[in-house]
């Protein structure tokens, strides 16, 4: 067999995203493009902002000696530079370029910084629902994924990561705003949740790290503060993506930024550097740093993605969906009409509208809704969505 049993039992499990992707593919060629509403994938549909084909051209007029030459694995120093300024600026905690590593995405970044931390049997901390790649990147490098509930607003709980936290827990990894559910964290909780962290180092006598995964992290509504992750622990590590601020998800760009008075700090940066290189990403993609190093302050429209979260929103709600009012990220995680998520997006698919189940996020019962769409998608969806409400009678007679 070609395929280790290890990749393909999670080829077999882990590709809900993917299926509902190929579905729709294969939807399109049977009815048209216009007939089908995928709502399946966070493959935003914005174009980036024009300060990215400003700076693109003005690269092209005058391009920099053997700016496509290898480089040092960490990245370019000068873009490094200019995301310590800006995570200064947002932060008010003096960062400089020695606490970034440039990546390839927050897929890339994670997956650096879980091969540099991990040793074989090490748990990382999970809260569900959660994406699903986390533990695949986890596996990767010999880790042990222990999934921790939510509320019934997607917050986690703490006090069953108080009890889940063990003399082999590594790391806890988060997400806000969050992929699937929207939810972005609060400062009370990222402030307990350091404090939790803090107790419990002190307890086992070890670091636990804090990876916040922040590929959305520009992406907030209605005004809504971003408490960030390193006023509250200084084992922090977050992973970034200018995949959705900027709309480079193809281009695979992003970084990893470290407290700067995080314990044993050049250690763990001089490991990122060595693990950039040998999973054989070697640097970031050298255009887009060049390019990212100008485009810190600057991100898509963010009321765009706002206008979408509304307009679903309140025409889910209307139709008798339960579902939390996403604060951030283009998703939406309502619940599932029925216990069972699949059989409930096999009848969405009946009318051509593509979401992805619940348990393809380790939640069970509930449903994505990609809404980083066009509107004749968004708008195409919505008859679909009433025709199943109204079959399971969520439509509320007056
Ligand atoms: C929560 C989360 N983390 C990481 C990623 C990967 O981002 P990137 O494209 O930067 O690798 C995604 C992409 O959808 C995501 O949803």
């Amino acid at each position: 067999m070609p395929v280790s049993d290890n990749v393909k039992k999670r080829m077999m499990e882990g590709s809900w995203i993917r299926r509902m992707f190929e579905e729709g593919a294969s939807l399109k060629n049977r009815y048209g493009d216009k007939s089908v509403f995928d709502l399946s994938i966070g493959n935003p549909v914005m174009e980036p902002p024009p300060e990215f084909i400003q700076e693109l051209k003005k690269l092209m007029k005058k391009p920099i000696p053997g700016m496509h030459r290898y480089m040092e694995n960490a990245g370019y120093a000068d873009t490094r530079a200019a995301v310590a300024v800006q995570l200064s600026h947002e932060t008010g905690i003096k960062f400089c370029g020695n606490d970034i590593v440039m990546t390839v995405g927050a897929a890339g970044g994670l997956n650096v910084v879980l091969k540099t931390i991990l040793n074989p049997g090490d748990e990382v901390i999970v809260f569900a629902p959660y994406f699903m790649e986390f533990g695949n990147y986890i596996d990767n490098h010999g880790g042990v994924i222990k999934v921790l509930p939510t509320n019934e607003q997607f917050v986690p709980k703490l006090d069953a990561l108080e009890t889940a936290i063990t003399i082999k827990t590594k790391a806890v990894i988060i997400n806000s705003p969050n992929n699937p559910t929207g939810a972005v964290y609060s400062r009370d909780l990222v402030m307990e949740l350091g404090e939790l962290l803090r107790r419990k180092e002190a307890r086992y006598r070890k670091q636990i790290y804090l990876i916040s995964d922040e590929a959305y992290r520009k992406i907030i509504y209605d005004g809504l503060p971003y408490p960030p992750v390193f006023h509250h622990h200084r084992d922090a590590i977050v992973a970034y993506s200018y995949s959705k601020d900027l709309g480079l998800a193809g281009e695979r760009i992003g970084y990893i930024a470290i407290h700067p008075d995080c314990s044993q700090h050049d250690e763990l940066v001089d490991g990122f550097v060595f693990s950039n290189r040998i999973l054989g990403f070697v640097n970031a993609p050298a255009l887009m740093q060049h390019l990212v190093k100008n485009l810190q302050h600057v991100t898509v429209s963010v009321a765009d993605y706002q206008k979408k979260r509304d307009f679903l929103y309140d025409n889910l709600k209307d139709m008798g969906y339960s579902v939390v009012k996403p604060q951030g990220a283009f998703y939406m995680f309502p619940k599932s009409p029925i216990d069972d998520d699949v059989a409930f997006i096999n009848e969405l698919r009946q009318w051509n509208v593509l979401v992805v189940p619940g348990r393809g996020f380790g939640a069970p019962g509930y449903f994505r809704v990609s809404y980083c769409v066009d509107e004749k998608t968004l708008k195409g969806s919505l008859d679909g969505f009433k025709k199943v409400a109204e079959k399971f009678q969520l439509i509320k007679k007056p």
